[in-house]
């Protein structure tokens, strides 16, 4: 253990243990420094270790508190799916929630998006202008898929201080991580395949399996530490899956974060049987607490086809994204090739030039600090205004909270009755093949309005306290 991980773990007994309680002030990081005899950053690292983990809030010009009254929600069962093969047939309904939920005037819960005034868009244009008046014309022959190779090196250290070596030979530029995905799941199945899948998942992986005429097989998944492996390792036993996609860190809509142990223990077990991960890294730059590997850390085999992209923390709209295919890099840059040739010369080049500049991991601190206070806020107006009963994730990272009702409410009613309100949220049907999740809604924190949040908050709770009666 590190010396600030003592120390964090020392304040978490305290605080568990009620010698520390809600509210209470805790020491400045001078007087904690001094009377601990380390250095101001180990308990600045301690302290910021706490805060992601919901324990203690951060109040401007007074220090840190204790936080009150969020970790009294219980946490969400881990699901238990069937294990069988199943059709995948969502998009409809995905299409109908989520099409109505678009407009600026509605408090938009069910979003899949952080609120896009959170980003550094004066600078992004700047670098962008730059990019473009020197565009050197041969750029648009040679930024072809597999795209722009200054881009691909700065892909290429963020993989470096992400502790995982990867090549930027390796990385081929996408529109966004979405058709990373898509290229990913083509190079390496053919339709009719089987993939298994986590349980609840992101509907944009069904959609991705329904577009490509493949089978789903769901796997056990706890909220907060992932895949459960034996129900993983029994699945490859019993059925033929021919790749696995999975969310390691901050799995959408869980929130959840595989520990390095499972995400080392899911690699071998994958290559054992030869299986592909395409894996889904697009929240792994919103920690709370430290940079969480990915999976891909510990592929020997080139078996981790790691996916991403700057939609979720840096760039929204820009739809640049990118795959480091491992042994299927030139398969997928062929199918990149063959789909849409690159993706915009401009916007490589501009992020490129952002990326060189530095100031991403400036702007990646305070992105981070906003989205652990929003968490905090709207754990609190949950445990306020949901019914008794309910249960919620408290997420280490990205910006979901998944919300378990208790059974007898409905979902889809209850956002029904929401959108009536101009509230949007994201039902549970929507991660499930066989949509098993039918009293869980997916709240979206990344929207830093708090009035409005708190608001909608209290009428989705009244509308779910009506809706049980
Ligand atoms: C888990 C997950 N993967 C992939 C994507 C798509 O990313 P992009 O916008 O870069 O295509 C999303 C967007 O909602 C997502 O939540």
């Amino acid at each position: 253990m590190k010396l600030y991980e003592v120390l964090a773990d020392e304040l978490m007994q305290a605080i568990t243990s009620g010698q520390l309680r809600a509210g209470d002030r805790l020491p400045s990081v001078r007087e904690a420094s001094r009377s601990r005899g380390v250095s101001p950053s180990t308990v600045f690292e301690a302290y910021y270790l706490l805060e992601a983990r919901g324990l203690i809030e951060a109040r401007p010009r007074s220090g840190y508190f204790v936080s009150r009254a969020v970790a009294q929600h219980a946490e969400p069962e881990a699901s238990v799916p069937e294990a069988e093969e199943l059709h995948v047939e969502v998009s409809e309904l995905v299409f109908q929630v989520l099409g109505l939920a678009r407009n600026r005037a509605m408090v938009p819960l069910g979003s899949a998006f952080p609120s896009p005034t959170l980003f550094p868009l004066p600078k992004l244009a700047l670098a962008l202008g730059k990019a473009a008046r020197q565009l050197d014309p041969w750029r648009t022959v040679e930024d072809l898929s597999p795209g722009s190779m200054d881009l691909r090196r700065q892909i290429g250290l963020r993989y470096l201080g992400a502790g995982c070596k990867v090549d930027a030979e390796e990385v081929v530029i996408t529109n966004g991580a979405m058709e990373a995905l898509n290229l990913c799941l083509e190079a390496v199945t053919r339709p009719g395949d089987l993939v298994a899948i986590e349980s609840p998942t992101f509907y944009g992986a069904l959609q991705a399996l329904e577009r490509h005429g493949l089978k789903a097989v769901e796997v056990a998944t706890n909220p907060r530490t992932g895949m459960d492996l034996a129900s993983l390792a029994a699945v490859l036993e019993r059925h033929p899956v021919k790749a696995c996609w999975l969310m390691p860190n901050f799995q959408n809509p869980l929130g959840s974060l595989m520990p390095d142990s499972a995400k080392q223990a899911l690699v071998a077990l994958l290559a054992e049987h030869a299986v592909p991960l395409i894996e889904d890294d697009v929240y792994g730059e919103l920690y709370f607490g430290q940079r969480p590997r990915p999976a891909k850390a510990w592929d020997k085999a080139g078996l981790v086809l790691h996916c991403s992209s700057f939609s979720k923390a840096l760039a929204p709209g820009f739809r640049v994204g990118w795959a480091a295919a491992g042994r299927f890099a030139r398969e997928v840059s062929r199918r990149k090739l063959m789909s849409s040739l690159a993706t915009p010369v401009p916007l490589q080049e501009g992020l490129s030039e952002y990326l060189q500049r530095g100031g991403y991991d400036r702007h990646l601190r305070l992105l981070r600090h906003t989205l652990i206070q929003q968490r905090q806020l709207v754990l609190r107006a949950i445990a306020k205004y949901f019914p008794a009963g309910t249960r919620v994730t408290q997420p280490e990272g990205g910006y979901f909270i998944w919300v378990e009702f208790p059974p007898q409410l409905d979902a889809l009613e209850l956002h029904r009755l929401a959108l009536s309100h101009d509230i949007s949220i994201a039902p549970g049907h929507l991660f499930s093949a066989d949509r098993r999740f039918r009293h869980h809604v997916r709240i979206n924190f990344g929207h830093p309005d708090n009035t409005r949040t708190a608001a909608a908050l209290k009428t989705v709770g009244q509308i779910a306290d009506a809706l049980m009666r």
